[in-house]
């Protein structure tokens, strides 16, 4: 495995007071942990509806269990904080397909809330969370963040509404915002044990264990399957860019795309076992295929992949045996 090198962006954080919203999720931790290392003050807010205080283990974080939808909690979580970190979420696809009044509820009331409590509190900047799902079936691909939305699922919806309120809140009160778009973020700690686990953790259980993976739909599907690290060094340079910051939106991704047959080839020839997977119906809301142009992140906020593919794959898979053992 290449290693990554130092993150120059590290020098920005010492000494500041960070909030990660979600922070005790698989993203937010791993954002959480490099501030902390940076030498930041962090503070993390988090319902622990699907987050796990053990992943904040070992690092100098504060938790405060509490939803983004309490906004006495918030308040208190954003006093003097330079930096919000907006993580919080229903993060899937099918359960927000499920109940969209609840998605919606947290996705972007909850995210308006983040909004008013950082702009009460003076921070510096926020940056939000926000997903490449908001590109839906767009034919054309790489997608560019010039391209209309096409929001097929209430989670889309629900990360396109956040991202123009951030807009809206740059405009109408001066809080500088940048919405970041994720691709399929994959890495160590993310869980496989939920009904709704990304597909790269929960291949990596099974495989691991000689259970055999399931794909839903044929397998020819597409992603930009992006290590965690490129999105905690994204943050880290959304959030100190020295640009003027208005609702500036940026897709994060690697700008590679790999079919889900090509990922479970990788895994397997990682393990050095042979991979014959089940076929299951394709997940109601899924797209066939996705792929970011990565030159707008590069222009607005200096942002280029610090880790590959294939690092990524090599340290999920060590993690994830250690954590099978
Ligand atoms: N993982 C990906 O591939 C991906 C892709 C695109 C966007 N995102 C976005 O990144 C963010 C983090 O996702 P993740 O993959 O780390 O998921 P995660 O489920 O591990 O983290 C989400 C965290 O938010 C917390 N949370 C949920 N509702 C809350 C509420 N009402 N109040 C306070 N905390 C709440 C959960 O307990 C959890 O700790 C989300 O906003 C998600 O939509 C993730």
């Amino acid at each position: 495995m290449t290693p990554t090198p130092p993150d120059s962006t590290h020098e920005h954080f010492r000494g500041t007071r960070c909030l990660v919203t979600g922070g005790a999720g698989f993203i937010g931790s791993h954002l959480a942990r490099t501030l902390a290392s940076a030498g930041a003050e962090v503070r993390v807010l988090d319902d622990l509806s699907s987050g796990d205080p053990s992943n904040l283990d070992g690092i100098d974080a504060s938790l405060t269990r509490a939803s983004i939808l309490d906004a006495a909690a918030l308040k208190d979580a954003t006093q003097s904080c330079d930096f919000v970190f907006h993580h919080a979420a229903m993060v899937s696809v099918p359960e927000s397909v499920g109940d969209p009044e609840g998605c919606l509820r947290i996705n972007i009331v909850g995210t308006q809330r983040v909004l008013e409590a950082a702009k009460d509190a003076g921070v510096r900047r926020v940056t939000i969370a926000s997903s490449a799902a908001v590109y839906g079936d767009e034919p054309s691909l790489p997608s560019k963040e010039t391209d209309p939305t096409d929001c097929r699922s209430p989670y889309a919806a629900g990360k396109a509404s956040g991202e123009t309120l951030a807009s809206a809140f740059s405009h109408c009160y001066g809080l500088s915002t940048v919405s970041l778009r994720y691709f399929n973020i994959f890495g160590p700690r993310q869980d496989p044990t939920s009904p709704y686990a990304a597909v790269i953790s929960a291949f990596a259980d099974r495989l691991i264990r000689g259970v055999q993976p399931t794909i839903n739909g044929d397998g020819s599907q597409t992603r930009d399957f992006t290590p965690v690290d490129n999105v905690v060094h994204a943050n880290l340079l959304a959030a100190s860019h020295k640009g003027d910051h208005k609702g500036t939106v940026c897709n994060i991704g690697t700008g590679r795309s790999i079919s889900l047959l090509d990922l479970l080839d990788a895994m397997g020839s990682a393990l050095g076992v042979d991979v014959d997977p089940a076929f299951g119906p394709p997940r109601p809301g899924d797209v066939m295929h996705s792929r970011a142009d990565i030159t707008k992140a590069a222009s607005a906020i200096g942002y280029t992949p610090i880790k590959s593919f294939e690092d990524g794959i090599a340290e999920t898979l060590a993690w994830a045996k250690q954590a099978a053992i």
